[in-house]
């Protein structure tokens, strides 16, 4: 039996995709958050489906619907959130659960505390109870995922806001000069990442893998990418960091709720490329390019545009 968590997400349906067209034939309990009749749409990835399917209807902070819907569970793939982690992590070990498969962050290796130190701990405390003992035994095994940014569709929190900005606006202002490294990943490229690591079980079994896209990528050639595939005339504002930042600290201390903190635009400087040497070597993980993944994503945008709103301030 396969537990899976979060397959209603953004890589999650990718992975279902990749389970339908390999005719995947084992049992999977999928966790929904709702019921049919209160969330039907939530079940339409589902509809023609040739797997063997059960649903548990709970949430994963809930200690005892964690408890009681992991029975009989063998395999946990375990997608929808690394602060969910702990509990998961705990009812498995109590289930005697052979394998949790945890989709976590490369934000652990942000140089920013408030960035990653909630995630060491987090990830520090499951190694620990994971860890080998004398005679070589292990409680759980685990095997950690760790995706970079996340786009592909309008799915995503990040990528789909700054198309649409670049659509929409005529200004862009950059904090900085753009050149800080960033490695996108698809969503599809996740989902597929997930079933190889599900059948490369020999050798991704207690093992840590960075999920990024092809190559690392500036910011900056981001957003001329995007804007070229938009046909946008967006003029890019490159902003001084040391004036940005004093810019976000009048900000701050002016407004209370302030969308976005020094920090935020501190971080806006750090390179967040990852490799993933380790994954390619040990499941073919083959990650699409930045430029190629986009593309799809800025045509759903543009066709969205077109069919969800006809409002002229888009076009
Ligand atoms: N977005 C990024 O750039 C990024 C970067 C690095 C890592 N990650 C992590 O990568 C993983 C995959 O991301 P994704 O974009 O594919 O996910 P996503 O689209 O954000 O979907 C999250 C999924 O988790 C489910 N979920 C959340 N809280 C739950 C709860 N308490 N009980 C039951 N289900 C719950 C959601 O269910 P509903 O359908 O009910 O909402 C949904 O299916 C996530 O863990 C994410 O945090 C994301």
């Amino acid at each position: 039996m396969l537990y899976i968590t979060g397959i209603t997400g953004h890589s999650g349906r990718w992975f279902l995709k990749r389970l339908e067209r390999e005719g995947y034939d084992g049992k999977l309990r999928c966790v929904m958050r709702e019921n049919k009749s209160a969330a039907p749409e939530k079940y339409e990835i589902f509809e023609n489906c040739k797997l063997d399917v059960e649903f548990v209807v709970g949430s994963l902070d809930d200690e005892a619907f964690l408890l009681h819907s992991l029975k009989g569970v063998r395999t946990i793939l375990h997608i929808a959130g690394i602060n969910l982690s702990p509990g998961i992590v705990k009812a498995a070990v109590l289930n005697k659960v052979d394998w949790v498969i945890l989709v976590h962050t490369t934000g652990r290796f942000s140089k920013y505390k408030s960035a990653s130190q909630e995630y060491i701990q987090i990830e520090d405390a499951i190694l620990y109870l994971c860890r080998e003992d004398q005679q070589g035994l292990r409680q759980l095994n685990y095997t950690i995922l760790r995706p970079t940014m996340i786009y592909g569709s309008s799915k995503d929190k990040n990528m789909y806001r700054l198309v649409d900005y670049l659509n929409r606006h005529r200004l862009f202002p950059l904090f900085g000069n753009g050149g800080n490294l960033m490695q996108p990943v698809h969503a599809r490229d996740l989902g597929n990442a997930y079933y190889d690591v599900m059948i490369h079980k020999d050798t991704t079994l207690n093992q840590s893998y960075n999920l990024s896209g092809a190559k690392p990528i500036t910011y900056l050639k981001i957003i001329q990418t995007i804007r070229s595939l938009l046909g946008s005339k967006t003029a890019i504002v490159k902003l001084p960091i040391s004036l940005s930042i004093l810019a976000a600290k009048v900000y701050n201390s002016l407004f209370k709720n302030a969308v976005i903190t020094v920090e935020q635009v501190m971080r806006m400087q750090e390179d967040k490329a990852f490799s993933h040497e380790a994954a390619s070597r040990d499941f073919g993980y083959a990650p699409l390019r930045f430029e190629d993944g986009i593309k799809e994503e800025v045509e759903e945008y543009l066709s969205g545009v077109r069919i969800d709103f006809s409002d002229v301030r888009y076009r």
